[in-house]
């Protein structure tokens, strides 16, 4: 293990401008921890008390997307010079002479909130360069060449080197357990592209959201989409295998309203008709209003005798950072309506805003894999829909 080993030092990422409500969040939970150093996008803590289990080491965030333990910085004008020094980092140094390490991540911190001025979290040019030197420097083989394109997940349950960007001249270095799957690509970011066929950006957060969630939904699950114009949610749920039913009083995309999967309320959720709701599995809620109002009006739905919703992904926003400070009582709630399974994210593709996924109980995850293994083994049917545009290595 690292000399600075047991580690007291945590970095962790965050969307740009999350960084106080992160800080926040870490105050009230379980992990007693104070923050350090701090950029837009980029937080470090210290702990209380240095960390016994590094590898059992339990770091419950919504906001946080992913974190590790501090080895080490490097600072200087030279790419080659700076990734010479992160192998020669003592620490470092240590984990190699362990061989704890398993793969690298290099990443850039946020530059600015999702989709302002196009920018969009995930891996950037320079990055990449820089991570091809440092590999090039790399003094085990297995670290030297770069990752297959598209890059494969890092393997699970394994250490990982970081290189954080903070500047392009400034990077920190740290690792982390693979534990989880976001764990396993740079800076806790799925790698997902918008499409050009994708009508609206919400295509980008619903595929996140499955893929991060690893919905347990089988095809030809029903889904009902409220707030789902124009259209790019119900999208990749079609394109994810899923029939939908989309509520909005505003238009949604001819390419999707067309779809023969699709059936298009034009209303709001609660003129959604008790009908209408027979034989739904699913529930998304993506309506652009305060989070009481979308708890109500998922409520509605999974409380009516007519549903029966295996699990729901809920888009809580937060037009006021400080409603984040409500998120217990908004799990609390989806709690009281029957659900054991509930987990918050802020999504790399989320605005201000973050996904709440409920399923009644972890037990349904085991009950899809098993259902999922046998409707593989029949054939795919012709014209199954085309799944959503994840890494093929997912
Ligand atoms: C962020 S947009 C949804 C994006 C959409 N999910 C997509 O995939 O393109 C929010 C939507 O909520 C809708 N909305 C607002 N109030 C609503 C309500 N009471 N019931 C249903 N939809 C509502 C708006 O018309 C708007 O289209």
């Amino acid at each position: 293990m690292p000399l600075n080993w047991p580690p007291q030092f945590l970095f962790t990422v965050c969307q740009s401008g999350a960084e106080q409500v992160l800080k926040q969040e870490i105050a009230a939970g379980p992990v007693d921890a104070r923050p350090a150093y701090s950029r837009p996008g980029f937080v470090t803590f210290k702990l209380e008390e240095p960390c016994q289990n590094p590898e059992q080491f339990h770091f419950p965030s919504t906001f946080a997307r992913t974190h590790g333990f501090c080895l080490g910085k490097v600072i200087g004008e030279s790419t080659s010079t700076l990734a010479k020094e992160v192998w020669a980092l003592p620490a470092v140094e240590q984990m190699l002479a362990n061989q704890t390490i398993c793969d690298l991540h290099v990443w850039q911190r946020d530059a600015r909130p999702p989709s302002v001025k196009g920018f969009e979290p995930g891996p950037t040019l320079l990055a990449g360069e820089v991570e091809t030197v440092i590999r090039q420097h790399s003094p085990i083989e297995e670290l030297r060449s770069m990752p297959d394109d598209p890059r494969p997940p890092s393997r699970r349950n394994r250490w990982v080197l970081d290189v954080v960007m903070v500047e392009p001249n400034e990077w920190w270095i740290g690792c982390h357990r693979a534990t989880r799957r976001v764990d396993c690509w740079p800076g806790g970011v799925i790698p997902l592209v918008l499409p050009d066929h994708a009508v609206s950006r919400a295509y980008l957060k619903m595929t996140e959201a499955i893929a991060w969630s690893a919905l347990p939904a089988l095809p030809d699950d029903l889904c009902l989409e409220l707030g789902c114009a124009p259209g790019g949610a119900s999208q990749a749920l079609l394109e994810h295998g899923l029939r939908v039913i989309g509520v909005d009083p505003a238009e949604v995309d001819s390419v999707v309203a067309e779809h023969p999967n699709f059936q298009y309320l034009r209303r709001r959720s609660a003129e959604v008709p008790q009908k209408a709701l027979r034989g739904a599995r699913w529930l998304a809620v993506d309506i652009n209003a305060a989070p009481a109002y979308t708890l109500d009006a998922a409520e509605e739905i999974v409380t009516s005798k007519a549903a029966s919703i295996r699990g729901m992904i809920l888009t809580i926003k937060l037009s006021d950072w400080k409603l984040a400070g409500e998120m217990a009582n908004y799990v609390k709630r989806v709690a009281s309506w029957g659900y054991g399974d509930i987990r918050t994210r802020q999504l790399a593709s989320n605005h201000q805003e973050f996904c709440l996924v409920a399923l009644r109980s972890r037990g349904q995850r085991r009950v899809q894999r098993h259902s999922r293994r046998h409707s593989r083994a029949d054939a795919a049917h012709p014209g199954k829909p085309q799944g959503p545009h994840l890494s093929k290595n997912m």
